[in-house]
């Protein structure tokens, strides 16, 4: 692995990073160098005792650095985050020592018309992990929550990057919270936050996942990935409600496509879900 004076700069895969206003907000070279020690990938990785969101340390990232030619992936990671986003403007509760926030931003231009399925292949990577890491047996509930006997233990959150000059989504974050020992949720999420409770060395788990999505990255375009999905969901052949323009529907999961639509079966007809701004629950 590429790390050279680490305390002062990083050189990794060609870019060097500088310890500066930046990174000192890098508390925690331990578990950098945990990562890296587990991690296959030669990419820079950035850790935070706290931080708002690693998403948008990730944009904050990209904004600074777009103009500089940085084309390998970049991992940012954080014990404890302040205001972890999730999915339709919600929160992801992310407590300090008990979970894993992760973002790993990449260009989009690796993945050309691919970036539509990137949270369905993702929700793919993490599970693998999981299933390798621990003994446990995850679902996936369309299209970005991970469960375990019925409770969500992961959510994720793929946001896009697009330069202003040519409009073209350039960067891709991809956002992972894990709930790996928590125990205290707030009351409003007791009953459907759950965690995957095994011991899980959590450095280990991001670099499985890093590696998993990297690896995963190189064959998209063959959509093998959709199987697995398909065997792991927590939705397909049940009866399912979700929202069109305000109204609540319902439906039967009948099929995920080649894109990681949900394709339903409803009173007018066969229709396809894309993977955009809905909520989907499992009656
Ligand atoms: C969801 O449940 O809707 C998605 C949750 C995604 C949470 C992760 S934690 C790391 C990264 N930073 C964030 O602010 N969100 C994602």
């Amino acid at each position: 692995m590429c790390i050279m004076n680490l305390k002062s700069t990083i050189v990794c895969a060609n870019i060097t990073l500088k310890v500066g206003e930046k990174m000192a907000q890098y508390t925690d070279i331990e578990n950098v160098r945990e990562i890296y020690e587990y991690l296959k990938a030669d990419i820079p990785v950035f850790y935070y005792d706290t931080i708002d969101s690693t998403n948008n340390e990730a944009k904050r990232f990209y904004e600074k650095h777009k103009n500089d030619g940085v084309d390998t992936p970049t991992l940012f990671v954080a014990d404890h985050q302040s205001a972890g986003k999730g999915r339709l403007g919600r929160t992801f509760y992310s407590p300090s020592s008990t979970g894993l926030y992760m973002s790993l931003m990449i260009k989009a231009d690796s993945l050309a018309e691919n970036t539509v399925c990137m949270t369905t292949a993702v929700a793919v990577c993490v599970t693998d992990a999981l299933k390798t890491l621990c003994d446990i047996d995850p679902k996936i509930k369309w299209v970005n929550d991970i469960y375990v006997e019925n409770k969500k233990v992961c959510g994720i959150l793929c946001e896009a990057l697009t330069n202003p000059d040519t409009q073209k989504i350039d960067s891709i974050i991809i956002g992972i919270g894990v709930n790996i020992e928590t125990k205290d949720f707030p009351k409003e999420l007791s009953d459907i936050a759950t965690s995957v409770g095994q011991a899980l060395n959590r450095n280990e788990l991001c670099a499985k996942i890093t590696d998993n999505i990297i690896d995963m990255m190189k064959t998209i375009e063959d959509r093998k990935f959709i199987e697995k999905y398909k065997s792991r969901s927590l939705v397909l052949n049940k009866e399912i409600t979700y929202f069109e323009n305000g109204i609540e529907k319902s439906a039967t999961a009948i099929d995920i496509d080649n894109n990681g639509g949900l394709v339903i079966k409803t009173e007018s007809g066969v229709k396809t879900l894309s993977t955009g701004e809905i909520s989907v629950r499992v009656k």
